[in-house]
């Protein structure tokens, strides 16, 4: 443990009831009578943001390698060689996190340390790495929630294609397969793909992610090919790894009518079957696309896509969801799928400018689960960037604080009224790589100082490892 990281008294971490309190036992007998389910307090955070030392140990470059260091990608140049240098430090932040109480880890597995060309020989001081983390997190009384794809597809792959190519779906099994025959005995909870949308949105449309690409063909190849390699994928985990829970990781960003006007209604539905779970949800547990949006994207989609959606039918296990913020969605015929965000100056926004809306939480978990009624859902990332200022060894965030505890009450309460939440993740444990944002952008509920590597826990950190403790007692 460094010097510079502030203790805290430790606890074990166990997934505990949210409403259990050390002081009021009989609350949480009451919680616990209708709450059968575990609930775990965790933190998330993503390969590429943290690890830094990308080609370490016989390592293959991603495409957040490539995209990273082509000129103006990333603001201020900035790339994911050191970030937080988790790679060499991971067992001082398995011990912070232990420290902080927090029960479950979210984090995600670097393809082409495991596969450096992404198919063919394995390397093996890779998967050590990953071997090592579980058996740390395993030791702290933290469950470990590893995802497979975090958007660092092996570049190697990327010239094949990558998502655009259909034999995407048998590289992503490969690559499962390596990871989960060594893994398995001990992670029980796997998550295939972060966010698919984003990576065919932003990845593949707009190009402001990596591999950098604008094409429209292409992002619905990419859509298609990971819903594909996800249910591969999937089928292959249930099969192979005893006990295994699967499940996909999906975006989510409230879309509210901007008005009652039949289109901005229909507006607002399509909003979200874009944004939301609905273009991955729907055909995993319906085995179709969402219908209006389908109307829109067909002339798109790669040929025969038809043909694969019986294929695609197979309900997760548990569905992640990704909630920061929500907006209101108005008709606009001008644009590509006939709507727009309204503006909304007057709404209190994070350093990002995403508007603040705790009540968006509550309102997609609930439709998520009156939607599909999955025996689980996990809030898998959830916070905020603010412009955090370090005063000698203290961060102080309120804005953090106030934004996570309204969030959490929105999370508690879809609970309380049903939905089968269990767990949230706070994104993130740490001050990271934010994509295209480089680190001008903090998210972590632990500073990082980029220049001498020191962990700081926030304000925020010790708020939320309060609630790991004490659950809803610990909300203002
Ligand atoms: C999500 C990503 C995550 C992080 C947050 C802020 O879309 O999954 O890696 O960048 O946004």
């Amino acid at each position: 443990m460094s010097k510079t990281t502030t203790h805290i008294a430790s606890s074990h971490a166990t997934p505990t009831d949210p409403s259990t309190t050390a002081a009021q036992a009989s609350a949480a007998t009451v919680q616990a009578a209708d709450a059968p389910h575990p609930f775990y307090w965790g933190a998330a955070t993503a390969a590429y943001q943290i690890e830094g030392s990308p080609q370490a140990d016989g390592a293959g470059r991603c495409v957040w390698d490539e995209f990273s260091h082509t000129p103006d990608a990333v603001v201020a140049g900035d790339t994911g060689d050191v970030a937080c240098d988790h790679y060499h430090r991971w067992p001082q932040d398995v011990e912070l996190m232990r420290e902080l109480g927090i029960a479950a880890y979210r984090f995600s597995i670097r393809w082409p340390r495991i596969l450096p060309d992404g198919v063919g020989p394995v390397n093996q001081k890779g998967l050590a790495f990953y071997d090592r983390l579980v058996d740390g997190l395993l030791e702290a009384g933290i469950e470990p929630f590893p995802t497979l794809f975090h958007w660092d597809l092996p570049a190697a792959l990327q010239r094949r294609g990558g998502w655009s190519n259909r034999d995407i779906a048998e590289w992503f099994t490969e690559y499962t397969i390596a990871v989960t025959s060594v893994l398995g005995d001990r992670v029980k909870r796997w998550m295939t793909i972060n966010e698919p949308f984003v990576v065919a949105e932003q990845g593949h449309l707009v190009g402001v992610h990596a591999p950098g690409i604008r094409n429209v063909f292409a992002a619905c190849s990419a859509i298609h090919n990971q819903l594909r390699a996800h249910v591969a994928a999937a089928r292959l985990i249930r099969a192979t790894v005893p006990d295994a829970l699967v499940g996909i990781v999906l975006h989510s960003a409230a879309a509210f009518p901007a008005s009652a006007s039949p289109e901005d209604l229909l507006a607002a539905e399509v909003a979200h079957q874009w944004h939301n779970y609905p273009l991955f949800g729907d055909p995993l547990v319906y085995g179709r696309y969402p219908v209006e949006l389908e109307r829109l994207l067909r002339p798109y989609m790669p040929d025969g896509y038809e043909d694969d959606m019986p294929g695609l039918q197979q309900r997760p296990d548990f569905l992640g969801l990704n909630y920061y913020s929500g907006y209101q969605a108005q008709h606009d015929s001008q644009r590509w799928l006939g709507f727009t965000a309204k503006p909304e100056p007057e709404m209190p926004r994070t350093a990002m400018d995403w508007i603040i809306r705790p009540d968006g939480l509550h309102s997609v978990l609930k439709r998520a689960h009156e939607d599909y009624d999955l025996p689980a859902i996990y809030v898998t990332e959830n916070g905020a960037a603010f412009d955090d200022v370090r005063s000698g060894s203290t961060v102080e965030d309120p804005d953090r604080i106030a934004y996570l505890d309204g969030h959490i009450r929105a999370v508690l309460q879809a609970r309380d009224e049903g939905v089968p939440v269990h767990g949230y993740f706070v994104w993130s444990l740490f001050d990271n790589f934010e994509w295209a944002r480089g680190y001008e952008k903090r998210f972590g509920i632990v500073y990082i100082d980029f220049e001498t590597q020191e962990r700081i826990v926030k304000q925020s950190g010790r708020f939320y490892s309060r609630l790991a403790r004490e659950g809803r007692a610990a909300l203002s």
